[in-house]
């Protein structure tokens, strides 16, 4: 009986989908545990390329039974449709997809609350993210459960449809929604999920009786955890290792292994602060050569140097015993490779993360150099065939952090990976 559990430590795309999809031929299942389709998790084999927003990256694994935790918040018609693209790809998830009852359901007016409430000012993905968190603490939700109940769901959706119409015409002076249209579209799509729908809870409490392991998956990163990040420029969940046992319904003590998963530099999509943000041809070097464009909403993500004070912020957060470095290959070809070591705030050096965001955009961030490289390492697949200065750096990050590294990631691919284990 163990759970591990793979956590984003930076502003999250930090590579979670690629490592998830390595590991879970050794588990028996992969859960996620929050978030929603605001997340992006890319998956390469061969020459193909898969974006999930809703699945856990178990998906492509046979044999491997995938949960989407009670923590989750879902789009009925994202995630059939997500479940359908699969599906087309020759997995099929009947009898191996288990989505919680419990789980909130993101429905049109939550997207429309959205847009004239918080998208643009924090720069969110508008995929309705916030309002259904804030429905479900607000007790107004509706779960999964009550979607598969079709007259039930009927009645409450009419209701609900009815108070958001009176915020949006009434507060903002929009248009409402048509609730019949959203009925009966919203009625076929909890149909179509009902077969995939149980008490994960005790599904998961099973396995962990009869000696299965989990894989736990996060989205979105640590710093955009909604107590621990750069609120407000924060996700509406806890993507932090803490979010495992509310969004799964699992004991910390069945927790054994955290997997803190971490860009060799840092990037962030929609606003907030970024000390280490390079606005140089560095940051656009960051962004060409990874192909930094949000996997969920296409936008161009922000880069700069890796930020080891948020990095340790991180460690300390999650209790990671493990590190898997993604994306090394990126910083190929830069003169010298910069990483923050201390913020200066108040023409004080400080050696602690910021999370309040006002202070943290005012910071002066202090850097290490550390000597560049200039080979090709992409598909490296042992420590030993990496350059000096690379594998310096690892060891540099191993060092300022206190935790072993395990995984570099050397490619978008699963074979291009070096595993320390
Ligand atoms: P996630 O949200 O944490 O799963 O990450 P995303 O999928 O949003 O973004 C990571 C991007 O980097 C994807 O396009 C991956 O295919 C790609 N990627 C992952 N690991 C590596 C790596 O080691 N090197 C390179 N060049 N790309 C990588
Ligand atoms: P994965 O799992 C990167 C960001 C948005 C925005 C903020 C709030 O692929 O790492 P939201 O729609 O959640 O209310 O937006 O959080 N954000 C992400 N950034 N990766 C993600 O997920 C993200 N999910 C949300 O850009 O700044
Ligand atoms: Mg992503």
């Amino acid at each position: 009986m163990a759970v591990t559990v793979v956590v984003g430590s930076q502003w999250g795309d930090e590579g979670k989908g690629k490592v998830v999809d390595i590991l879970a031929p050794d588990f028996d299942i992969v859960a996620r545990y929050q978030g929603g389709a605001n997340a992006g998790h890319t998956i390469k084999w061969g020459d193909h390329t898969h974006v999930l927003h809703l699945l856990p990256s178990g998906v492509f694994s046979e044999g491997v039974d995938c949960v989407i935790g009670n923590g989750v918040v879902i789009e009925p018609k994202a995630l059939v449709t997500e479940i359908q693209n699969v599906e087309k790809l020759g997995f099929d998830l009947t009898g191996r997809l288990w989505i919680s009852d419990n789980a909130h359901c993101i429905l049109p007016y939550h997207q429309a609350i959205e847009r004239v409430q918080s998208a643009d000012q924090i720069g969110t993905t508008k995929k309705g993210i916030g309002p259904a968190y804030t429905d479900k603490v607000a007790r107004l939700g509706i779960r999964i459960s009550e979607l598969i109940d079709t007259e039930h769901f009927s009645e409450r959706l009419q209701n609900e449809i009815q108070r958001t119409n009176s915020i949006l015409t009434g507060a903002y002076g929009v248009g409402g929604l048509d609730p019949d249209a959203i009925i009966t579209e919203y009625v076929d799509l909890g149909r179509a999920l009902s077969k995939y729908v149980t008490n994960t809870t005790h599904f998961l409490h099973h396995a962990l009786q009869s000696g299965k392991n989990i894989l736990a998956e996060g989205a979105q990163g640590s710093l955009l955890d909604i107590d621990f990040g750069t609120y407000p420029y924060v996700t509406s969940s806890s993507p932090s290792a803490g979010g495992v046992c509310t969004g799964l319904g699992i004991p910390p003590t069945a927790i054994r292994r955290v997997i803190g998963i971490t860009k060799a530099y840092c990037t962030r999509v929609g606003h907030g602060p970024f000390p280490t943000e390079l606005k140089d041809e560095v940051g656009q070097h960051m962004g060409r050569v990874g192909a930094e464009f949000g996997a969920t909403t296409g936008r161009p993500r922000r880069c700069g140097w890796l930020d080891l004070v948020a990095l340790r912020y991180s460690c300390k957060l999650n209790g990671f015993t493990e590190l898997a470095v993604t994306k090394l290959d990126v910083l190929s070809g830069l003169d010298e490779i910069r990483v923050c070591t201390e913020y200066e705030q108040d023409e004080r050096l400080q050696s602690h993360f910021i999370n309040d965001a006002r202070i943290l955009d005012t910071v002066i961030p202090h850097y290490e150099t550390f000597p560049g490289w200039n080979e090709n390492i992409q598909g490296c697949k042992q420590m030993e065939d990496l350059p000096f200065a690379a594998r310096n750096l690892v060891s540099a990050i191993e060092e300022f952090t206190a935790v072993p590294v395990k995984f570099v990631s050397t490619g978008p691919k699963r074979s291009e990976t070096i595993h320390l284990i």
